[in-house]
C-alpha cells in the first residue's frame, strides 16, 4: 500500500466541533482554546478522519470513560487509522483480567522507595546540562536542557545508555506524529524498536543485572514466563512512556515561568523543600497536561448524551477535563498555589500513571535547578516557540535569554 493510499487526511481543520484531529498543527499552540471552545457548544466533539472517533472534553464524559473498561477498551490507545496493526504493550494496552498482573509486576520499581534515592544523582545531572550552557545569554530551554532529563532518568532504570536518546527521540517522533496518520511508519518504528530490544532481552538472558531489561527478561506471572512477545511491548512502552510525556510537562513549566514574570519571581530564593515548588509542579501538570490517549469501544453505549458504537474510536482526553470549570475553580487561570487540585493529567481507573513518582521528581528537580541557576530569564517571543501536536503536547523549542 503507497503513502497515498495509507495515510488520513492532513487537511487543516476548521470546525473543531464534527472534524477534530489531533495532529492539526494548531492543537499544539492552541488546545487549551480549542477544547474550551468546543465545550461551550458539546461534551463531545467528533471526526471521521481516524474512522468514527470522539472526543470528550468534559471531566464527567472523560471520567465515565476511562473507568468504563467493559465498553472502552485499551487494545487501542493512540487515535490512529481504524486498520492499523496494533501490537500489546501491556500493562497500558491491556484490559482486566490481564491488566493486573503486568502492572503488578512493574509496579514496586516505580515506588516511592525506589524512586526517592535518585534525587541527589539527578540534581547533578540537571547542574551538569546547566553548567554545559555556561555564561552564554540565551539558550534552547527545551534542546538544551529538558529533553535530557527524563531520558537520563528512565534510561538509567531500563538498562540502557543515555548516549542513544537521539534514537529514542526519533522514535517518538516517528511513533506519536506521524504514525497515527500513516500505517506505513507505524510498522517500521515499531520494527526499529523490537530490534533495539529483542538485543538487548538477549543480552540480559545470560547476563542479567540490576534493572528493568533483566526484571523484563526473566519476569513470571502466576508462576508462568511471560511471552516474548509481551516483554517487547513491556519495554516499548517505557521507553515510549518515560521521555516524552516529561519532556513536554518540563518543557511546558518552563515555557509559562519564561512568559510569567511573577510566578517566576514568586519561586525566587524560595527553599527547594517549600510546598510551592510542589503546588507549581502540580498547577503545570493540571494546566500543561501533555497526555491524551485512546480507546476502542467494544460495546454500546452513551456518554455525556452521546452514543458511542462498537467499533469507534474515543480520545480520553485528560488534559480537556483539567480545563472544565465544573471541575476547577478558576479553570483557565494558572494558580500558582492552587491548594485543593484533583487534576487528571496521569490518568485515572485502572491504568493511571505507574510512573507518576518518577515524573514528580523530574519535573521539581528540573524546576528548581532551572530557575535557581537562571532567576530572571524569559522566553525570547523574538524567536519561535514550536509545540507538537497529538497524543504527547508538549514545547519541543523554547528559545529564552538566559540574564
Ligand atoms: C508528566 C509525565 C507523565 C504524564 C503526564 C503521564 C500520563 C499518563 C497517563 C494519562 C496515563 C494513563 C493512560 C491510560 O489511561 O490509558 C499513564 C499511564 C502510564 N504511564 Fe505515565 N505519564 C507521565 C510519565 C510517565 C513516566 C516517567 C513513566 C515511566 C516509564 C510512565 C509510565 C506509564 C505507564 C507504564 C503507564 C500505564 C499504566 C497502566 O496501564 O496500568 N509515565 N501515564
Amino acid at each position: 500500500m503507497g503513502y497515498e493510499e495509507s495515510s488520513t487526511s492532513a487537511d487543516p481543520v476548521e470546525d473543531w466541533v464534527v472534524d477534530w484531529d489531533w495532529l492539526d498543527p494548531s492543537w499544539g499552540t492552541d488546545a487549551i482554546d480549542i477544547w474550551n471552545a468546543v465545550r461551550e457548544v458539546t461534551p463531545m466533539a467528533m471526526t471521521e478522519r481516524y474512522g468514527r472517533a470522539f472526543m470528550p472534553v468534559t471531566m464527567e464524559a472523560v471520567s465515565a470513560i476511562a473507568k468504563d473498561t467493559e465498553n472502552f477498551s485499551s487494545q487501542w490507545v493512540s487515535v490512529a487509522q481504524p486498520d492499523a496493526v496494533r501490537r500489546p504493550a501491556p500493562p497500558i494496552t491491556s484490559d482486566p483480567p490481564h491488566h493486573q498482573g503486568h502492572r503488578r509486576l512493574l509496579l514496586p520499581s516505580f515506588s516511592p522507595r525506589q524512586i526517592e534515592p535518585m534525587e541527589d544523582e539527578l540534581r547533578e545531572y540537571c547542574r551538569e546540562l546547566i553548567e554545559a550552557i555556561g555564561g552564554d545569554e540565551t539558550a534552547d530551554a527545551a534542546a538544551q536542557y529538558s529533553q535530557h532529563i527524563p531520558v537520563h532518568g528512565i534510561a538509567q532504570m531500563i538498562g540502557v545508555p543515555d548516549s542513544d536518546a537521539e534514537v529514542f527521540r526519533d522514535w517518538i517522533h516517528r511513533n506519536f506524529q506521524l504514525a497515527p496518520r500513516d500505517n506505513r511508519v507505524r510498522e517500521e518504528v515499531t520494527a526499529d524498536m523490537r530490534a533495539y530490544f529483542g538485543d538487548l532481552l538477549d543480552a540480559r538472558r545470560d547476563d542479567p543485572r540490576d534493572d528493568l531489561a533483566s526484571l523484563i527478561e526473566h519476569a513470571e506471572i502466576d508462576g508462568e514466563p511471560v511471552d516474548r512477545e509481551l516483554k517487547l511491548g513491556y519495554l516499548l512502552l517505557l521507553i515510549l512512556a518515560g521521555i516524552d510525556t516529561t519532556w513536554s510537562a518540563i518543557g511546558s513549566g518552563l515555557w509559562h515561568l519564561g512568559t510569567h514574570p511573577d510566578d517566576l519571581a514568586r519561586l525566587r530564593d524560595v527553599p527547594f523543600d517549600d510546598p510551592l515548588w510542589l503546588t507549581m509542579s502540580e498547577e503545570v501538570l493540571r494546566y500543561y497536561a501533555p497526555v491524551t490517549m485512546g480507546r476502542r469501544v467494544v460495546g454500546d453505549t452513551v456518554v455525556a448524551g452521546c452514543p458511542v458504537h462498537a467499533g469507534d474510536q474515543v480520545l480520553v482526553t485528560f488534559p480537556a477535563a483539567n480545563h472544565d470549570p465544573d471541575a476547577f475553580e478558576r479553570s483557565d487561570e494558572f494558580v500558582i498555589d492552587r491548594e485543593v487540585n484533583r487534576h487528571v493529567a496521569f490518568g485515572l481507573g485502572i491504568h493511571r500513571c505507574l510512573g507518576s513518582n518518577l515524573a514528580r521528581l523530574e519535573m521539581e528537580v528540573a524546576f528548581q535547578e532551572w530557575c535557581a541557576a537562571f532567576p530572571e530569564y524569559r522566553v525570547d517571543g523574538s524567536r519561535e516557540t514550536t509545540w507538537t501536536s497529538g497524543q504527547i503536547r508538549g514545547p519541543r523549542t523554547i528559545p529564552v535569554v538566559l540574564r
